[in-house]
């Protein structure tokens, strides 16, 4: 039998020679500060120090920590607050939080370090920024705090945070660099059963039989529940097939593998080009319903093989747009811009996976989800379990990031709450990381073809834009109908289609269709202000009516970069530097059913909101 120190006190650590340190350290001492989230030694999320040294603890394995002292985020600042913790509140040097324990550690052991070293030299003042990059290079923050972390690290290190005052403009700043935090993956019921999903491995094939009668006989599972769409077709690598409830996720990950599954392969689709090629297979042909890769209803839509559209519920005076630029370009109209752009999908890839944890009392069912809808989701989950809205409960105190991809009810919410009324105990669903990068969701990719047509006086006539996005097996990726916004024109053709395929759903992803929208649209008004001979923002500020946008484009042309912008005789060699100029935008909408209360406590204002802060 081995033990450790851990923060001060010593633990018998267990004797699973496969056990690693994060897991002891979360599950069994209940430390849940140290998060896990690549699980690879990648993201630092599970950093702690190991005899005073940084390690990650999702590749250590336990029975290496024997003899030997650990301190974790809660170790850290358990009496007083460390500066590097001081000062990481001061200066707002987190969102979600999720990767803030990791950089707590690392930064602790650097600050430490450097000041000893500083000391016994005799010197002062705070460390290079280089030199704080490369000692927190193993630390990933997707919410991209890095500016103010960067900040924080120097500060603490110069001693701007030795004093004992503690301030934040984040009510929950303290919580998040003391590991006090609880997200949805650190929920622990007495009796929680672990859920996993078994997936497809093929990109689209009927199952013809599924049996879970081995996997539910298997001691420790609770629950097995098939998954399955009603015609029983799977459309994508990774589409969710059964799912199963055991005391703990190695017995959940052995009963997945005793499920009996047949597939009969159907012929499958993969990208945008073979999905428009004649004779291409159809991804649908019969009345299963998409799903929703976009923010919005779906509005009915007309569907031509795999291609969905034309929706342009947008476009303004479409049929002159066409016409002008028809004209346009058969008299070879020097103003015209054609271009056709192209981008990429983009991965959410939130710290924190998709997550909940379902767990029922009697009639009430209380469900934690990692989600940034916590008022909607509870109306979503009454509906689709036919229950009473009064007893649904849902909880998201901390969320560790959405970025748009967490909106929705999604399969780890439904499934947890299945399983937890099949196996009448709480059940937690947690994607791991591959789940997370493959069925989670992705910004759309898109091809966009762009018309733009200034008149001779150069104002902005007319605006062509037809989009194809790329959603996998998912529509409503609205891309053209956003070029609406800012810039008015006599008349615009905004069109966009669904090109669907056998690839993984996408799902909204901040400003939806927004990013690719502006990608395109900016470069042709670039493309026009040369054609035009005149400055680009200029042009801008021509074409953009809206008062307060006007007063930033001045701002912008006064920025000393702008003004003195390289001058072509400049920019030779075979390094070039230029500055460019783009506006990025969307809809802001009123959430109709959102609710405040106000009420004052102990003297002070207090706002309540069922609402919560993604990161
Ligand atoms: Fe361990 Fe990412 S480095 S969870
Ligand atoms: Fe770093 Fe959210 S604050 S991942």
């Amino acid at each position: 039998m081995s033990s450790a120190t851990i923060n001060g006190r010593s633990q018998i650590l267990p004797t699973d020679p496969d056990a690693l340190l994060v897991d002891v350290l979360r599950d069994t001492l209940q430390l849940k500060g140290t998060k896990l989230v690549c699980g690879a030694g990648v993201c630092g999320a599970c950093t702690v120090l190991l005899d005073g040294v940084p390690v990650c603890s999702c590749l250590l394995p336990v029975r290496a920590a024997a003899g030997k002292s650990i301190t974790t985020v809660e170790g850290i600042g358990a009496q007083k607050l460390h500066p590097v913790q001081k000062a990481f509140m001061a200066l707002d040097a987190l969102q979600c939080g999720f990767c803030t324990p990791g950089f707590i550690v690392e930064a602790t052991a650097f600050h430490d370090r450097w000041r000893q070293e500083q000391a016994s030299r005799g010197g002062a003042g705070a460390p290079s920024r280089e030199a704080i990059g490369a000692a927190m290079s193993g630390h990933l923050c997707r919410c991209s705090a890095y500016d103010n972390i960067f900040r924080a690290i120097g500060d603490a290190c110069a001693g701007r945070y030795d004093s004992d005052l503690e301030t934040s403009p984040r009510v929950e700043a303290r919580d998040k660099v003391t590991g006090a935090a609880r997200y949805t993956v650190d929920i622990q019921h007495d009796g929680q059963l672990e859920g996993l999903i078994l997936r497809s491995p093929h990109a689209h094939a009927r199952v013809t039989a599924l049996d879970l009668a081995h996997a539910l006989a298997m001691p420790g599972v609770k629950a097995a529940v098939s998954l399955l769409e009603k015609d029983s077709e799977v459309r994508f690598v990774g589409q969710q097939i059964a799912a199963v409830a055991a005391v703990d996720r190695k017995t959940a990950s052995t009963a997945l593998a005793v499920i009996g599954v047949v597939y009969e392969q159907l012929p499958s689709v993969i990208g945008v080009k073979a999905a428009v090629a004649d004779g291409a297979p159809l991804v649908y042909t019969g009345k299963s319903s998409p799903p929703n890769g976009s923010e919005g209803p779906v509005a009915p839509s007309r569907w031509r093989g795999n291609v969905r559209g034309p929706s342009d519920a947008f476009s303004h005076k479409k049929k002159k747009a066409k016409t002008w630029i028809a004209d346009a370009r058969a008299t070879n109209n020097p103003l015209l811009f054609e271009g056709t752009f192209r981008t990429a999908v983009q991965q959410h890839t939130a710290l924190e996976p998709h997550a909940a944890v379902a767990r029922f009392d009697g009639e009430q069912l209380t469900v934690h989800v990692s989600t940034q809808a916590v008022f909607e989701l509870r109306g979503k989950i009454a509906k689709h379990f036919k229950l009473d809205v009064e007893n649904v409960r849902v909880v998201a105190e901390h969320i560790g990031g959405g970025f748009g991809s967490k909106a929705a009810l999604g399969a780890e919410t439904t499934v947890a709450i299945q399983l937890a009324q099949m196996a009448k105990a709480p059940v937690r669903v947690a994607f791991n990381r591959h789940e997370e990068l493959s069925v989670a969701g992705y910004r759309p990719a898109a091809e966009i073809r762009v018309a733009l047509l200034p008149d001779a006086k150069g104002s902005l006539k007319a605006l062509s834009m037809r989009s194809f996005g790329d959603s996998g097996v998912a529509v409503n990726s609205t891309i053209s109908g956003l070029a609406r916004l800012i810039y008015p024109a006599e008349a615009k053709e905004l069109i966009d289609f669904d090109v669907v395929n056998n690839l993984p759903p996408g799902a909204p992803f901040r400003g939806p269709g927004g990013p690719p929208m502006a990608f395109a649209l900016e470069q042709a008004i670039d493309e026009a202000a040369l054609r035009l001979k005149v400055d680009p923002i200029q042009l801008r500020k021509r074409w953009d009516t809206y008062p307060n946008r006007r007063r930033l484009y001045d701002w912008a042309a006064s920025l000393e970069c702008w003004r003195s912008i390289s001058t072509p005789e400049m920019q030779t060699g075979r390094y070039r530097r230029g500055v460019g100029v783009a506006a990025g935008y969307w809809l802001y909408l009123w959430q109709l059913g959102s609710k405040v209360e106000l009420s004052v406590r102990n003297g002070r204002l207090v706002a309540s909101t069922a609402v919560q802060d993604i990161g």
